[in-house]
């Protein structure tokens, strides 16, 4: 069938969500292999943005795909109620990843209603109510998961969303409100003066009723912004002082990401409870899981659960899952993760270096930003979060994919979240593609 055919048939009679609706060009996708996809006319493109940051693994992996075929001749479907070979199996596998004592799973369809299920967990354990999560953060799209979400995707459906959720601010040191024209704050500083107010709203929301704080460890598409030293053990000291549940969303951060299995690695902080999805299956199967502590697992021995869907725990998604992970350990993806995201880094940096477009470049592992600003000093950025796409931001990234490098944007962030398989080469093919894209920038800014 001609492209052009297929893509009026695709909108013919399919609904399509916003991550479509704002997409300034629409890719016909036609088939995957390892680090690129090609289009209906066999162009063929670098994945930057593993797709929709979830193929951690790459494409077309032939490990993955036999055994979900096996699976599917096997035993293609059982209900949420019965046992089944790959949901035991995988309950072990994520055991021996997991961060040690949080070796428990409720498995989900996704990311969202992983956070949804984490919610629903801490508050029958805790048996209080209020939620607290950041304002530059991204929990998913059902109406629970967008009350926790903080940014601006959260304000369309305000105020009907689920109750009991308070936002607080994130330490963000290239945007931080509190210290802005003071110079350089020491870390320690810096770190001290956001958990003191964490504390604040702790005491005015009211510990007694504040079942737990649920955070993205690093954040992910509101700027791959990384906690300074020391601020996620305040938080995990903070959270055990007033008896709060800690939750980590490493929806975006797990399975390799940021250059450590999990990225609560980093700061050898652990949660209570931790909800994963993508890279849990690299995106060949839709799968999500919360991990819990023991006491949590046991407090619901003699409890029901009310949750739980026709397709909890699907038999072909948990084999996906399970050859997922056995890919990312015999290939040595994170180990990979972190040594590709050192020249990720030098990449970044380079980039910064040449482009007065550049504000500012953030990265860990194979999880990386692009800050673009119109002044280098006020860091205005290119186009404000409550605004629409301003039309240089657009042809900027325009630019890049017309040139073969899938990416993705948040407003004037560009994001940088390619297969952990991707090489030193891969890489630099891509900057190349970027570094001329952000000749624009650079030159609108001169044209004032
Ligand atoms: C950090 C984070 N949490 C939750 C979600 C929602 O996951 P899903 O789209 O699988 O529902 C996402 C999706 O991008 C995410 O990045």
């Amino acid at each position: 069938m001609p492209q052009d055919d297929l893509l009026e048939l695709a909108m013919k009679h399919n609904f399509w969500t916003w991550s479509m609706q704002q997409c300034p060009s629409v890719i016909n996708v036609k088939k995957s292999q390892g680090v690129y996809f090609w289009d209906q006319d066999d162009k063929r493109y670098l994945d930057f943005n593993s797709m929709v940051m979830c193929v951690n693994i790459g494409h077309g992996n032939q490990h993955v795909k036999q055994a979900m075929i096996d699976q599917i001749n096997e035993l293609p479907f059982v209900g949420p109620h019965m046992v089944s070979k790959p949901k035991a199996l995988l309950g072990e596998k994520l055991a021996s990843i997991t961060p040690p004592g949080l070796d428990h799973f409720l498995y989900t369809l996704g990311g969202s209603d992983a956070n949804e299920n984490a919610i629903k967990i801490a508050r029958d354990y805790t048996g209080k109510v209020k939620i607290l999560t950041r304002y530059r953060s991204y929990h998913g799209a059902t109406m629970g998961a967008m009350a926790l979400t903080g940014d601006r995707r959260r304000l369309h459906w305000e105020p009907a969303v689920m109750p009991g959720v308070v936002h607080f601010l994130d330490p963000f040191r290239y945007r931080s409100v509190f210290f802005k024209g003071r110079g350089l704050v020491p870390d320690s500083v810096y770190t001290q003066a956001y958990l003191d107010n964490l504390e604040e709203v702790i005491r005015f929301e009211g510990p007694q009723k504040i079942a737990a704080i649920l955070l993205e460890p690093i954040t992910g598409t509101n700027g791959i912004i990384i906690p300074p030293e020391g601020y996620m053990k305040g938080v995990r000291e903070i959270c055990d002082h007033h008896n709060i549940l800690m939750i980590f969303d490493e929806v975006m951060t797990g399975f390799g990401r940021t250059g450590k299995m999990f990225a609560s690695e980093h700061w050898g902080v652990k949660p209570d409870i931790f909800t994963m999805a993508k890279g849990l299956t690299s995106g060949y199967a839709p799968l999500g899981a919360v991990a819990m502590k023991r006491d949590i697992f046991d407090f619901f021995k003699d409890k029901t659960f009310f949750g739980g869907m026709t397709y909890t725990g699907h038999p072909v998604s948990c084999a996906a899952a399970i050859a997922n992970i056995e890919v990312i350990q015999q290939e040595k993806l994170v180990e990979n993760s972190a040594t590709r995201g050192e020249t990720l880094k030098q990449l970044l940096q380079e980039i910064k270096a040449k482009h007065p477009c550049v504000g500012d470049v953030r990265s860990i592992g194979l999880f990386g930003v692009i800050e673009l600003v119109r002044d280098g000093l006020t860091r205005e950025p290119f186009t404000e979060p409550d605004k629409p796409l301003k039309a240089i931001m657009a042809r900027v990234k325009d630019e890049i994919i017309k040139h073969g490098v899938f990416l993705y944007n948040t407003f004037h962030m560009i994001l940088i979240i390619p297969p952990l398989i991707i090489t030193d080469d891969q890489l630099r093919e891509g900057f190349a593609v970027i570094d001329r894209a952000l000749d624009l920038a650079d030159a609108d800014i001169k044209q004032g």
